[in-house]
């Protein structure tokens, strides 16, 4: 295990949509076929993560599977032997080593986290859960020494705050403890198209597409049905230009379904937009979206019914034997710094 590792988690707290496939899903697949052999890659479900705010905790364990299934639907190579999957709380050194990490983080750091901010404005009873985040987060990059993490630009301050704490324990107890994540200029130009995709809603363009906002116009699911999908396609908002072209500022609305034709049918974007900008039949390109939608989701569904559970628990399963062994002489060296553990 002495290749570099890229490293990345997908929180299992419900049905995904296409702004997620797109968006997360899709570049680590792509990662993998591009660099299965050079690099190990560990895709986790960070399910301690999934209750940082309320849950309906009897769907949980059902969720975390079906996003792996989803994985696998989407061309994750599960049988890859440098490819790791694995669910956070199955190895419990991740929570061990979260809470010693606990103890040298600062107050004030975690108290600026711009999602700690947003997601606790207003509530009443915020969990220290949330507040504790980014620590969780910090644990499961350090504990592989994970060099790359694909992570969307809302995750930015979370990757740096891991380097800092990394950095921090390794300067007091004057050892390499931990190999650190890139910086996020260099994660961007690893993942280039990572960062770039931001989905729009189909009713509102302004805002990206997301399940935690309720806009069931303007939201594809993976679990919608082909035909219900077309229709939010046909029906999405675009703009009174009268002519197709590509501006994602200034006409996001006919930019996004430009954009979401190029990634669903694998082509790039300028070609795509060569072959549409300068037309005036909107029509026409939402046509040509809702059929590549209609077909992907009616791949993608079969595909994932397609997916053979006992083999992927299998494979879970080995992945996370796999791991809990990984991750003991890291976090033993830790427990030695620290001074729970003989020296040698
Ligand atoms: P949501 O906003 O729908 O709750 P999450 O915050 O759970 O989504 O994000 C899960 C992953 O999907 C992240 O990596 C995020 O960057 C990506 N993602 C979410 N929404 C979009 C979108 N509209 N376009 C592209 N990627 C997205
Ligand atoms: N916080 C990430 C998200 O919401 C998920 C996540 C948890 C993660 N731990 C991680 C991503 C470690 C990358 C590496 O999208």
């Amino acid at each position: 295990m002495s290749k570099d590792i890229i490293l990345t988690g997908l929180r299992a707290n419900g049905t995904f949509h296409l702004g997620n496939y797109l968006g997360a899903i899709l570049p680590m697949v792509e990662l993998q076929k591009r660099y299965a052999g050079e690099y190990q890659i560990n895709m986790f479900v960070p399910d301690l993560h999934s209750f940082t705010t309320p849950i309906n905790h009897e769907d949980l364990f059902r969720n975390t599977i079906d996003n792996l299934k989803l994985y696998a639907a989407a061309g994750l190579d599960i049988h890859n032997q440098q490819t790791y999957i694995y669910r956070q709380s199955y190895i419990p050194a991740h929570s061990e080593l979260t809470w010693i990490l606990d103890c040298f983080a600062y107050f004030g750091e975690m108290s600026r986290m711009t999602q700690f901010k947003e997601k606790s404005e207003g509530q009443a009873n915020v969990s220290v859960g949330l507040f504790n985040y980014p620590v969780l987060m910090a644990a499961d990059i350090l504990l592989y020494g994970a060099k790359w993490v694909p992570v969307g630009e809302d995750q930015k301050q979370h990757l740096e705050i891991a380097r800092d704490i990394g950095q921090r324990l390794n300067n007091k107890f004057e050892q390499e403890l931990f190999v650190l994540p890139e910086p996020w200029q260099k994660q961007m130009a690893f993942a280039a198209r990572d960062n770039g995709v931001r989905i729009r809603s189909l009713s509102n363009p302004d805002k990206k597409m997301s399940k935690s906002i309720s806009d069931p116009k303007g939201t594809i699911l993976l679990t919608d049905s082909p035909d219900e999908a077309a229709k939010k396609i046909m029906s999405a908002t675009t703009d009174s230009f009268g002519k197709i072209a590509f501006d994602m500022a200034e006409r996001p609305g006919i930019s996004n379904l430009l954009q979401m034709l190029a990634l669903l049918t694998s082509r790039p974007q300028t070609e795509v937009n060569a072959e549409w900008e300068g037309q005036t039949q909107y029509g026409n390109l939402k046509k040509a979206v809702a059929e590549a939608v209609h077909a992907f989701l009616t791949d993608l569904q079969a595909r994932l019914a397609a997916v053979d559970e006992v083999d992927l628990m299998g494979k879970l399963e080995q992945s996370e034997e796999q791991m809990r062994e990984a991750t003991q002489p890291v976090l033993y060296r830790v427990q030695q710094a620290v001074g729970l553990r003989p020296q040698e």
